[in-house]
Protein backbone atom coordinates (compact mmCIF):
# COMPACT_ATOMS: atom_id res chain seq x y z
CA UNK A 1 0.00 0.00 0.00
CA UNK A 2 1.25 3.39 -0.72
CA UNK A 3 -0.22 6.48 0.40
CA UNK A 4 -0.91 9.71 -1.69
CA UNK A 5 -2.12 13.04 -0.61
CA UNK A 6 -3.60 15.70 -2.89
CA UNK A 7 -3.55 19.44 -2.35
CA UNK A 8 -5.26 22.37 -2.95
CA UNK A 9 -2.60 24.41 -5.38
CA UNK A 10 -3.23 26.42 -8.55
CA UNK A 11 -5.10 26.42 -11.18
CA UNK A 12 -4.66 23.26 -13.56
CA UNK A 13 -3.93 24.54 -17.24
CA UNK A 14 -2.72 23.52 -20.48
CA UNK A 15 -3.21 20.28 -23.04
CA UNK A 16 -3.11 16.70 -21.90
CA UNK A 17 -3.59 13.24 -23.35
CA UNK A 18 -5.21 10.98 -21.50
CA UNK A 19 -3.86 6.82 -21.60
CA UNK A 20 -5.63 4.66 -24.12
CA UNK A 21 -9.04 3.16 -23.32
CA UNK A 22 -9.39 0.22 -20.92
CA UNK A 23 -12.31 -1.68 -23.06
CA UNK A 24 -10.75 -1.36 -26.29
CA UNK A 25 -7.25 -2.56 -25.25
CA UNK A 26 -8.81 -5.70 -24.01
CA UNK A 27 -10.85 -5.80 -26.80
CA UNK A 28 -8.12 -5.23 -29.28
CA UNK A 29 -5.72 -7.83 -27.85
CA UNK A 30 -7.97 -10.25 -27.94
CA UNK A 31 -9.14 -10.15 -31.21
CA UNK A 32 -5.59 -9.67 -32.46
CA UNK A 33 -4.73 -13.02 -30.81
CA UNK A 34 -7.79 -14.66 -32.64
CA UNK A 35 -7.10 -13.24 -36.23
CA UNK A 36 -4.77 -14.37 -38.65
CA UNK A 37 -1.82 -12.26 -39.24
CA UNK A 38 -0.05 -9.49 -37.61
CA UNK A 39 -2.07 -7.12 -35.80
CA UNK A 40 -0.40 -3.43 -34.69
CA UNK A 41 -2.21 -1.82 -32.32
CA UNK A 42 -1.29 1.78 -31.51
CA UNK A 43 -2.61 3.63 -28.28
CA UNK A 44 -2.87 0.10 -26.11
CA UNK A 45 -3.52 1.23 -22.51
CA UNK A 46 -0.20 -0.03 -21.21
CA UNK A 47 -1.86 -0.40 -17.44
CA UNK A 48 -1.92 -3.29 -15.07
CA UNK A 49 -5.25 -5.21 -16.34
CA UNK A 50 -4.62 -4.83 -19.68
CA UNK A 51 -0.84 -6.01 -19.33
CA UNK A 52 -2.60 -9.06 -17.10
CA UNK A 53 -5.18 -9.67 -20.33
CA UNK A 54 -1.97 -9.67 -22.66
CA UNK A 55 0.25 -12.16 -20.63
CA UNK A 56 -2.85 -14.67 -20.43
CA UNK A 57 -3.01 -14.56 -24.09
CA UNK A 58 0.35 -15.44 -24.63
CA UNK A 59 -0.13 -18.06 -22.30
CA UNK A 60 -3.07 -19.34 -24.72
CA UNK A 61 -0.95 -19.35 -27.78
CA UNK A 62 -0.80 -15.64 -29.20
CA UNK A 63 2.78 -13.82 -29.82
CA UNK A 64 2.42 -10.22 -28.36
CA UNK A 65 5.21 -7.67 -28.25
CA UNK A 66 5.79 -4.29 -28.09
CA UNK A 67 7.99 -2.62 -30.25
CA UNK A 68 10.50 0.44 -29.64
CA UNK A 69 7.58 2.52 -31.82
CA UNK A 70 5.32 1.98 -28.70
CA UNK A 71 3.21 0.26 -31.21
CA UNK A 72 1.76 -3.65 -29.97
CA UNK A 73 1.95 -6.47 -32.40
CA UNK A 74 -0.08 -9.34 -32.15
CA UNK A 75 0.69 -12.87 -33.79
CA UNK A 76 -3.07 -14.12 -33.61
CA UNK A 77 -3.86 -18.39 -33.68
CA UNK A 78 -7.24 -17.63 -36.01
CA UNK A 79 -10.52 -18.62 -34.19
CA UNK A 80 -10.87 -21.46 -32.49
CA UNK A 81 -6.83 -22.28 -32.22
CA UNK A 82 -5.92 -20.90 -29.31
CA UNK A 83 -3.82 -24.11 -27.27
CA UNK A 84 -4.60 -24.62 -23.26
CA UNK A 85 -2.15 -22.68 -20.81
CA UNK A 86 0.58 -24.43 -18.34
CA UNK A 87 -0.47 -22.33 -15.34
CA UNK A 88 -3.34 -20.23 -13.98
CA UNK A 89 -4.07 -17.43 -15.83
CA UNK A 90 -4.14 -14.50 -13.15
CA UNK A 91 -6.45 -11.87 -13.78
CA UNK A 92 -4.89 -9.19 -11.47
CA UNK A 93 -7.78 -6.61 -10.78
CA UNK A 94 -9.04 -6.86 -14.40
CA UNK A 95 -13.02 -7.86 -14.52
CA UNK A 96 -13.58 -7.18 -18.21
CA UNK A 97 -9.81 -9.44 -19.26
CA UNK A 98 -11.67 -12.02 -16.95
CA UNK A 99 -14.74 -12.13 -17.97
CA UNK A 100 -13.67 -11.86 -21.77
CA UNK A 101 -11.57 -14.57 -21.63
CA UNK A 102 -13.97 -16.38 -19.93
CA UNK A 103 -15.95 -15.98 -22.69
CA UNK A 104 -13.48 -17.46 -25.75
CA UNK A 105 -12.03 -20.25 -23.61
CA UNK A 106 -15.69 -21.64 -23.17
CA UNK A 107 -16.05 -22.51 -27.06
CA UNK A 108 -12.49 -24.21 -27.03
CA UNK A 109 -11.77 -27.67 -26.37
CA UNK A 110 -9.42 -26.39 -23.53
CA UNK A 111 -9.13 -26.24 -19.44
CA UNK A 112 -7.99 -23.07 -17.83
CA UNK A 113 -7.84 -21.80 -14.53
CA UNK A 114 -7.96 -17.93 -13.74
CA UNK A 115 -7.65 -16.23 -10.07
CA UNK A 116 -7.14 -13.28 -10.04
CA UNK A 117 -6.17 -10.16 -6.63
CA UNK A 118 -9.10 -10.03 -2.92
CA UNK A 119 -11.43 -7.66 -5.90
CA UNK A 120 -11.50 -9.23 -8.09
CA UNK A 121 -11.93 -12.82 -6.12
CA UNK A 122 -14.78 -11.15 -4.86
CA UNK A 123 -16.65 -10.10 -8.00
CA UNK A 124 -19.90 -11.84 -9.18
CA UNK A 125 -18.63 -14.52 -11.94
CA UNK A 126 -22.16 -16.27 -12.20
CA UNK A 127 -23.50 -13.69 -14.90
CA UNK A 128 -21.12 -15.00 -17.56
CA UNK A 129 -20.73 -18.37 -16.10
CA UNK A 130 -24.75 -18.94 -16.77
CA UNK A 131 -24.66 -17.84 -20.23
CA UNK A 132 -21.35 -19.92 -20.79
CA UNK A 133 -22.71 -22.66 -19.40
CA UNK A 134 -25.71 -22.19 -22.10
CA UNK A 135 -23.30 -22.90 -24.80
CA UNK A 136 -21.61 -26.00 -23.23
CA UNK A 137 -18.79 -24.61 -20.99
CA UNK A 138 -18.04 -26.62 -17.68
CA UNK A 139 -17.13 -24.04 -15.05
CA UNK A 140 -16.26 -24.97 -11.65
CA UNK A 141 -16.04 -22.54 -8.71
CA UNK A 142 -15.94 -22.15 -5.41
CA UNK A 143 -19.65 -21.26 -3.21
CA UNK A 144 -21.26 -18.05 -5.19
CA UNK A 145 -19.10 -18.58 -8.23
CA UNK A 146 -16.34 -16.12 -7.70
CA UNK A 147 -12.74 -16.27 -9.08
CA UNK A 148 -10.55 -18.51 -8.43
CA UNK A 149 -12.54 -21.03 -11.14
CA UNK A 150 -12.02 -23.37 -13.83
CA UNK A 151 -13.34 -23.31 -17.08
CA UNK A 152 -13.41 -26.03 -19.57
CA UNK A 153 -14.57 -25.22 -22.82
CA UNK A 154 -16.69 -27.36 -25.19
CA UNK A 155 -15.88 -28.73 -28.13
CA UNK A 156 -19.27 -28.99 -29.41
CA UNK A 157 -20.82 -25.05 -28.32
CA UNK A 158 -24.09 -24.52 -29.23
CA UNK A 159 -25.46 -21.13 -30.32
CA UNK A 160 -27.67 -19.57 -27.99
CA UNK A 161 -30.24 -16.14 -27.95
CA UNK A 162 -29.18 -14.46 -24.28
CA UNK A 163 -31.29 -11.88 -23.14
CA UNK A 164 -29.24 -9.82 -20.36
CA UNK A 165 -30.64 -9.95 -17.29
CA UNK A 166 -28.08 -6.95 -16.50
CA UNK A 167 -27.13 -4.27 -18.51
CA UNK A 168 -23.15 -5.41 -18.46
CA UNK A 169 -21.00 -4.92 -21.83
CA UNK A 170 -18.89 -7.44 -20.07
CA UNK A 171 -21.28 -9.62 -19.98
CA UNK A 172 -23.06 -9.32 -23.41
CA UNK A 173 -19.37 -9.68 -24.77
CA UNK A 174 -18.41 -12.45 -23.11
CA UNK A 175 -21.35 -14.44 -24.89
CA UNK A 176 -20.08 -12.95 -28.27
CA UNK A 177 -16.69 -14.15 -27.94
CA UNK A 178 -17.74 -17.12 -27.01
CA UNK A 179 -20.10 -16.85 -30.12
CA UNK A 180 -16.56 -16.62 -32.60
CA UNK A 181 -16.05 -19.91 -32.51
CA UNK A 182 -19.27 -21.75 -31.98
CA UNK A 183 -21.39 -22.62 -35.83
CA UNK A 184 -23.98 -20.92 -36.38
CA UNK A 185 -25.45 -17.51 -34.78
CA UNK A 186 -24.82 -16.65 -31.92
CA UNK A 187 -27.61 -13.74 -30.30
CA UNK A 188 -27.33 -11.25 -27.37
CA UNK A 189 -30.23 -8.87 -26.50
CA UNK A 190 -29.92 -5.92 -24.30
CA UNK A 191 -32.85 -4.11 -23.18
CA UNK A 192 -30.32 -0.86 -22.07
CA UNK A 193 -27.99 -0.64 -24.45
CA UNK A 194 -24.47 -0.90 -23.04
CA UNK A 195 -20.51 0.44 -24.74
CA UNK A 196 -20.43 -1.61 -27.94
CA UNK A 197 -16.80 -1.68 -28.83
CA UNK A 198 -16.98 -5.40 -29.16
CA UNK A 199 -19.55 -5.16 -31.94
CA UNK A 200 -17.28 -2.21 -33.69
CA UNK A 201 -13.67 -3.83 -33.07
CA UNK A 202 -15.54 -7.47 -34.29
CA UNK A 203 -16.88 -5.87 -37.63
CA UNK A 204 -13.52 -3.53 -37.71
CA UNK A 205 -11.40 -7.52 -37.75
CA UNK A 206 -14.05 -9.04 -40.41
CA UNK A 207 -17.07 -10.50 -38.30
CA UNK A 208 -20.28 -10.18 -40.04
CA UNK A 209 -22.87 -9.25 -36.65
CA UNK A 210 -26.37 -7.95 -37.49
CA UNK A 211 -27.81 -5.49 -35.31
CA UNK A 212 -31.24 -4.52 -34.98
CA UNK A 213 -33.88 -3.65 -32.64
CA UNK A 214 -37.04 -6.15 -30.64
CA UNK A 215 -40.36 -5.33 -30.92
CA UNK A 216 -39.88 -3.66 -26.76
CA UNK A 217 -36.95 -1.56 -27.81
CA UNK A 218 -34.20 -3.81 -26.94
CA UNK A 219 -30.78 -3.86 -29.04
CA UNK A 220 -30.79 -6.99 -31.33
CA UNK A 221 -27.27 -8.21 -32.00
CA UNK A 222 -26.60 -11.24 -33.87
CA UNK A 223 -23.03 -12.79 -34.48
CA UNK A 224 -22.56 -15.33 -37.32
CA UNK A 225 -20.34 -17.58 -35.81
CA UNK A 226 -16.54 -19.47 -36.93
CA UNK A 227 -15.26 -16.15 -39.48
CA UNK A 228 -12.23 -15.78 -40.55
CA UNK A 229 -10.74 -12.57 -38.12
CA UNK A 230 -8.12 -10.94 -40.43
CA UNK A 231 -5.32 -9.31 -38.51
CA UNK A 232 -5.75 -5.27 -38.34
CA UNK A 233 -4.28 -2.07 -37.27
CA UNK A 234 -6.25 -0.37 -34.26
CA UNK A 235 -6.14 2.94 -32.82
CA UNK A 236 -7.33 2.91 -29.31
CA UNK A 237 -8.76 6.60 -28.74
CA UNK A 238 -8.03 8.43 -25.14
CA UNK A 239 -9.83 6.74 -22.45
CA UNK A 240 -13.18 8.89 -21.53
CA UNK A 241 -13.56 6.97 -18.30
CA UNK A 242 -9.62 8.44 -17.46
CA UNK A 243 -10.05 11.62 -18.68
CA UNK A 244 -13.03 12.28 -17.02
CA UNK A 245 -10.71 12.94 -13.71
CA UNK A 246 -9.14 15.47 -15.41
CA UNK A 247 -12.35 17.15 -16.70
CA UNK A 248 -13.94 17.31 -12.77
CA UNK A 249 -10.37 18.28 -11.93
CA UNK A 250 -10.41 20.90 -14.30
CA UNK A 251 -14.02 22.06 -13.45
CA UNK A 252 -13.74 22.83 -9.69
CA UNK A 253 -10.01 23.79 -9.36
CA UNK A 254 -10.87 27.63 -9.67
CA UNK A 255 -9.35 29.29 -12.37
CA UNK A 256 -8.46 26.22 -14.71
CA UNK A 257 -8.71 25.72 -18.03
CA UNK A 258 -7.65 22.32 -20.02
CA UNK A 259 -7.76 20.66 -23.37
CA UNK A 260 -7.75 17.02 -23.37
CA UNK A 261 -7.06 15.90 -26.83
CA UNK A 262 -8.07 12.66 -28.52
CA UNK A 263 -10.99 11.23 -26.06
CA UNK A 264 -13.02 8.99 -27.15
CA UNK A 265 -16.14 10.07 -27.02
CA UNK A 266 -18.90 6.90 -28.00
CA UNK A 267 -22.27 7.82 -27.46
CA UNK A 268 -22.31 4.82 -25.17
CA UNK A 269 -19.61 5.83 -22.92
CA UNK A 270 -20.62 9.71 -22.69
CA UNK A 271 -23.48 9.95 -20.26
CA UNK A 272 -20.83 12.26 -17.78
CA UNK A 273 -20.59 15.00 -20.44
CA UNK A 274 -24.90 14.91 -21.04
CA UNK A 275 -24.67 15.28 -16.97
CA UNK A 276 -22.20 17.72 -16.37
CA UNK A 277 -23.51 20.11 -19.04
CA UNK A 278 -26.64 19.77 -17.33
CA UNK A 279 -24.95 20.80 -13.91
CA UNK A 280 -23.87 23.91 -16.00
CA UNK A 281 -20.31 23.42 -16.83
CA UNK A 282 -18.20 24.59 -19.22
CA UNK A 283 -17.24 22.01 -21.44
CA UNK A 284 -17.11 22.00 -25.17
CA UNK A 285 -15.43 19.55 -27.83
CA UNK A 286 -13.68 20.40 -30.68
CA UNK A 287 -12.32 18.64 -34.28
CA UNK A 288 -14.77 15.48 -33.73
CA UNK A 289 -13.44 12.82 -35.93
CA UNK A 290 -13.04 9.09 -36.28
CA UNK A 291 -10.54 7.16 -35.47
CA UNK A 292 -10.10 3.15 -35.68
CA UNK A 293 -14.51 2.79 -35.95
CA UNK A 294 -15.07 5.05 -32.46
CA UNK A 295 -15.95 8.79 -32.31
CA UNK A 296 -13.14 10.57 -30.53
CA UNK A 297 -13.15 14.38 -30.05
CA UNK A 298 -10.52 17.21 -28.43
CA UNK A 299 -12.89 18.17 -24.75
CA UNK A 300 -12.00 22.05 -23.91
CA UNK A 301 -12.87 22.46 -20.33
CA UNK A 302 -12.77 25.52 -17.88
CA UNK A 303 -13.69 26.20 -13.84
CA UNK A 304 -17.02 27.08 -12.84
CA UNK A 305 -20.14 27.20 -10.76
CA UNK A 306 -22.08 23.73 -10.78
CA UNK A 307 -25.60 22.93 -9.69
CA UNK A 308 -27.07 20.08 -8.47
CA UNK A 309 -29.27 17.62 -11.14
CA UNK A 310 -31.17 14.05 -11.39
CA UNK A 311 -29.39 11.94 -13.30
CA UNK A 312 -31.70 9.74 -14.48
CA UNK A 313 -31.17 5.43 -14.02
CA UNK A 314 -31.35 5.36 -18.04
CA UNK A 315 -28.04 6.73 -18.25
CA UNK A 316 -26.59 4.71 -15.73
CA UNK A 317 -25.58 1.98 -18.11
CA UNK A 318 -23.46 5.32 -20.47
CA UNK A 319 -21.52 6.67 -17.26
CA UNK A 320 -21.37 3.58 -15.00
CA UNK A 321 -17.20 3.89 -13.96
CA UNK A 322 -18.21 7.67 -13.72
CA UNK A 323 -20.15 7.98 -10.65
CA UNK A 324 -17.01 8.06 -8.45
CA UNK A 325 -15.93 11.41 -9.66
CA UNK A 326 -19.58 12.48 -10.55
CA UNK A 327 -19.82 12.65 -6.94
CA UNK A 328 -16.80 14.65 -6.44
CA UNK A 329 -17.85 17.08 -8.78
CA UNK A 330 -21.35 16.86 -6.84
CA UNK A 331 -19.95 18.19 -3.89
CA UNK A 332 -18.82 21.50 -4.95
CA UNK A 333 -21.99 22.19 -6.55
CA UNK A 334 -25.04 24.01 -5.27
CA UNK A 335 -27.44 22.07 -3.78
CA UNK A 336 -28.59 18.09 -4.54
CA UNK A 337 -27.54 15.92 -6.93
CA UNK A 338 -29.27 12.25 -6.42
CA UNK A 339 -27.86 9.68 -9.31
CA UNK A 340 -30.67 6.81 -9.75
CA UNK A 341 -30.05 3.17 -11.01
CA UNK A 342 -26.97 2.60 -9.51
CA UNK A 343 -27.42 -0.98 -8.29
CA UNK A 344 -24.21 -1.91 -10.29
CA UNK A 345 -21.41 0.13 -8.65
CA UNK A 346 -21.81 -2.58 -5.73
CA UNK A 347 -20.19 -4.82 -8.06
CA UNK A 348 -17.33 -3.27 -9.47
CA UNK A 349 -14.00 -3.30 -7.91
CA UNK A 350 -15.56 -2.15 -4.58
CA UNK A 351 -18.64 -1.80 -3.52
CA UNK A 352 -18.49 1.41 -4.51
CA UNK A 353 -21.42 2.81 -3.17
CA UNK A 354 -20.23 2.29 0.13
CA UNK A 355 -17.03 3.52 -0.92
CA UNK A 356 -18.19 7.08 -1.90
CA UNK A 357 -20.29 7.45 1.08
CA UNK A 358 -17.21 6.58 3.08
CA UNK A 359 -15.04 8.56 1.48
CA UNK A 360 -17.01 11.55 1.17
CA UNK A 361 -18.08 11.88 4.72
CA UNK A 362 -14.42 11.59 5.63
CA UNK A 363 -14.13 15.09 3.55
CA UNK A 364 -17.16 16.76 5.46
CA UNK A 365 -19.55 15.82 2.44
CA UNK A 366 -22.98 15.37 3.12
CA UNK A 367 -24.40 11.99 1.43
CA UNK A 368 -26.58 9.23 1.51
CA UNK A 369 -27.21 6.02 -0.41
CA UNK A 370 -30.05 4.23 -0.93
CA UNK A 371 -29.95 0.53 -2.24
CA UNK A 372 -29.54 1.96 -5.64
CA UNK A 373 -29.21 5.39 -5.52
CA UNK A 374 -26.93 8.30 -4.05
CA UNK A 375 -27.93 11.81 -2.99
CA UNK A 376 -24.51 14.44 -2.57
CA UNK A 377 -25.79 17.98 -1.25
CA UNK A 378 -23.30 19.92 -2.28
CA UNK A 379 -21.88 23.42 -0.88
CA UNK A 380 -21.82 25.50 -4.14
CA UNK A 381 -18.13 26.05 -2.77
CA UNK A 382 -14.74 24.20 -1.75
CA UNK A 383 -15.84 21.24 0.75
CA UNK A 384 -13.83 20.95 4.26
CA UNK A 385 -11.76 17.88 2.72
CA UNK A 386 -9.33 16.37 5.29
CA UNK A 387 -10.28 12.95 4.86
CA UNK A 388 -8.65 9.92 4.96
CA UNK A 389 -10.02 7.68 2.43
CA UNK A 390 -9.74 4.27 1.77
CA UNK A 391 -9.77 2.59 -1.39
CA UNK A 392 -10.54 -0.89 -0.98
CA UNK A 393 -8.45 -1.55 -4.08
CA UNK A 394 -10.59 0.50 -6.29
CA UNK A 395 -8.36 2.63 -9.09
CA UNK A 396 -11.78 5.03 -9.28
CA UNK A 397 -11.90 5.67 -5.78
CA UNK A 398 -8.17 6.44 -5.85
CA UNK A 399 -8.50 9.03 -8.37
CA UNK A 400 -11.89 10.47 -7.06
CA UNK A 401 -10.65 11.46 -3.94
CA UNK A 402 -7.00 12.50 -5.19
CA UNK A 403 -9.49 14.78 -7.56
CA UNK A 404 -11.45 16.01 -4.57
CA UNK A 405 -7.92 17.12 -2.59
CA UNK A 406 -6.95 19.08 -5.36
CA UNK A 407 -9.94 21.46 -4.25
CA UNK A 408 -10.52 21.01 -0.96
CA UNK A 409 -9.74 23.33 2.00
CA UNK A 410 -7.73 20.62 3.52
CA UNK A 411 -5.76 17.99 1.94
CA UNK A 412 -7.05 14.44 0.98
CA UNK A 413 -5.07 11.58 1.45
CA UNK A 414 -5.54 8.02 0.09
CA UNK A 415 -4.61 5.03 1.88
CA UNK A 416 -3.86 3.36 -1.67
CA UNK A 417 -2.70 4.61 -4.54
CA UNK A 418 -1.50 1.24 -6.39
CA UNK A 419 -4.43 0.57 -7.78
CA UNK A 420 -4.31 3.81 -10.22
CA UNK A 421 -1.79 1.48 -13.04
CA UNK A 422 -4.83 -0.98 -13.46
CA UNK A 423 -6.28 1.67 -15.58
CA UNK A 424 -4.05 5.56 -15.61
CA UNK A 425 -0.30 4.43 -15.38
CA UNK A 426 1.02 8.36 -14.53
CA UNK A 427 -2.47 9.99 -13.24
CA UNK A 428 -0.15 12.04 -10.84
CA UNK A 429 2.43 13.65 -12.77
CA UNK A 430 0.42 14.39 -15.55
CA UNK A 431 -2.11 16.10 -13.24
CA UNK A 432 1.01 17.59 -11.36
CA UNK A 433 2.18 18.86 -14.78
CA UNK A 434 -1.16 20.63 -15.16
CA UNK A 435 -0.39 22.54 -11.58
CA UNK A 436 -1.78 19.78 -9.32
CA UNK A 437 0.39 18.99 -5.93
CA UNK A 438 -0.21 15.20 -5.86
CA UNK A 439 2.31 13.28 -3.55
C1 LIG B 1 -16.60 -2.75 -19.18
C2 LIG B 1 -17.92 -2.77 -18.82
C3 LIG B 1 -18.42 -2.24 -17.55
C4 LIG B 1 -17.43 -1.29 -16.91
C5 LIG B 1 -16.04 -1.86 -16.92
C6 LIG B 1 -15.58 -2.11 -18.33
C7 LIG B 1 -16.19 -3.36 -20.45
O1 LIG B 1 -18.65 -3.32 -16.67
O2 LIG B 1 -17.81 -1.00 -15.59
O3 LIG B 1 -15.14 -0.96 -16.30
O4 LIG B 1 -15.05 -3.15 -20.90
O5 LIG B 1 -17.01 -4.07 -21.05
P1 LIG B 1 -20.03 -4.16 -16.67
O6 LIG B 1 -20.10 -4.92 -17.92
O7 LIG B 1 -19.91 -5.04 -15.46
O8 LIG B 1 -21.10 -3.11 -16.54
Amino acid sequence: MTTSTSRPAGPLQGLARVPGDKSISHRALMLGALAVGETSIAGLLEGDDVMCTARALRALGAEIQRGDDGVWRVHGVGVGGLAEPAATLDMGNAGTGARLLMGIVASHPITCQFTGDASLCARPMGRVAEPLAAIGAQIVARDGMRLPLTVTGSDDPLPIVYRLPVPSAQVKSAVLFAGLNTPGATTVIEPEPTRDHTERLMRHFGATLDIGVEADGARRITLTGQPELAARHVTVPGDPSSAAFLMVAGLIAPGSSLTIEGVGVNPLRSGLLATLAEMGADIALSDEREEGGEPVADVHVNAGPLKGVDVPAARAPTMIDEYPVLAVAAAFAEGATVMHGLAELRVKESDRLATIVDGLEACGVAVEAADDSLTVTGSGGPVAGGGHVATRLDHRIAMAFLVLGLAARQPVTIDDATPIDTSFPGFAALLNRLGADIA
